[in-house]
């Protein structure tokens, strides 16, 4: 596909993964409309419809607009997380119907799959009720799958369905009151070798598992999936390695020169016991498979965030 001259809108593409998908379709020769939140706030049809406004007739939208976060913020603010991500999608895939998007491509998220399910497939992801520390947005994006599959079979609108586990990379959440497990354990472990701190308060027991992709492989996973891939069944992007938080922490402190304890703060909840997710759906389908190892990708970050804190 040649992204040149291409009409493409990104929602959410000043974030954290939006801004590596803009780059990367950028790199392709194609210059995304981004819809900021401050002049097109997707959660009012107005801002929805002035934004197809002003884009024109769009070949192809990115959804990853969204309110996002770690535990932390999943337990403190669980109706936000579920009326904002349902509503800005569900406005989102209807306009776009209205307005002929040619393809709508949803990134969806890991916490829709049950709590329950290893080793997540594809298939699973109806078998039960995800983790109650993100249920309510992992299940308001699901609802987004459903959407776009009534949508297929209704009006044949080209709307796919994307599944990214734990994500991590360079330009990613750093403020403790919302961030994510890699972003949080960077951030901490720098500040307390800085400090000379003999230790870091880590949440949970550090016995959950969780699978991370590096934000730039993932942003490939969506142009890839943009390009070839038009089916109504969701296409898991994960890296497909299981991490122990408590391993997760140790490469941690090597990537950041951080040499104190760690002191497990069990208060705190584990989320889903396991998760690693089998991406082998979207290798046949589209040719992807995650390419930057784990060490590697913390190695990234962690200069990264020195450089820009
Ligand atoms: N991060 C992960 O680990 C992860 C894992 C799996 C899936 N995902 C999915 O990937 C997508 C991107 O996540 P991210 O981590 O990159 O999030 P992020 O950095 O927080 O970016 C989200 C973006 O959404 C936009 N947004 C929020 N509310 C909006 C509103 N009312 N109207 C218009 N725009 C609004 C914001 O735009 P402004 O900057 O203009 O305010 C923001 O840039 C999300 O759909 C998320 O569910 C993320």
């Amino acid at each position: 596909m040649d992204w040149r001259g291409k009409n493409v809108v990104v929602t959410g593409g000043a974030g954290f993964l939006g801004s590596h998908l803009c780059d990367r379709l950028k790199a392709e020769g194609c210059e995304p409309f981004v819809p900021r939140s401050a002049r097109y706030d997707l959660r009012y049809p107005s801002g929805v419809s002035e934004m197809f406004l002003d884009a024109g007739p769009v070949d192809v939208l990115f959804h990853l607009a969204a309110v996002v976060g770690g535990i932390g913020l999943n337990k403190e603010s669980p109706g936000t997380l579920f009326y904002e991500n349902a509503v800005m999608g569900i406005q989102l895939v209807e306009q776009a119907r209205l307005n002929g998007v040619e393809k709508f491509v949803q990134v969806g998220t890991v916490c829709a799959y049950p709590r329950a399910e290893y080793k997540q497939r594809e298939e699973a992801l109806w078998s039960g009720y995800p983790d109650p520390t993100n249920a309510p947005y992992g299940l308001a994006k699901k609802m987004l799958l459903v959407q776009l599959q009534a949508y297929r079979e209704q009006y044949g609108m080209n709307g796919i369905y994307l599944l990214p586990t734990n994500l991590y990379g360079p330009r990613d959440n750093f403020d403790l009151e919302t961030s994510h497990v890699v972003p949080a354990l960077v951030r901490k472990c720098v500040e307390a070798r800085e400090r000379g701190e003999d230790h870091i308060v880590v949440w949970g027991t550090g016995k959950p598992s969780r699978d991370f992709l590096y934000v730039e492989d993932a942003a490939e996973g969506l142009v890839l999936a943009a390009e070839r891939y038009d089916r109504p069944e969701p296409l898991n992007l994960g890296s497909g390695q299981e991490v122990r938080i408590d391993a997760l922490v140790h490469y941690v402190q090597g990537a950041t020169g951080f040499e104190g304890g760690v002191k497990w703060d069990t208060s705190r909840p584990d989320g889903q016991p396991r998760r690693v997710l089998d991406s082998s759906r979207a290798k046949a389908a589209i040719g992807w498979e995650a390419r930057t190892p784990l060490l590697e990708g913390l190695r990234k970050t962690v200069q990264w965030y020195g450089e820009h804190r």
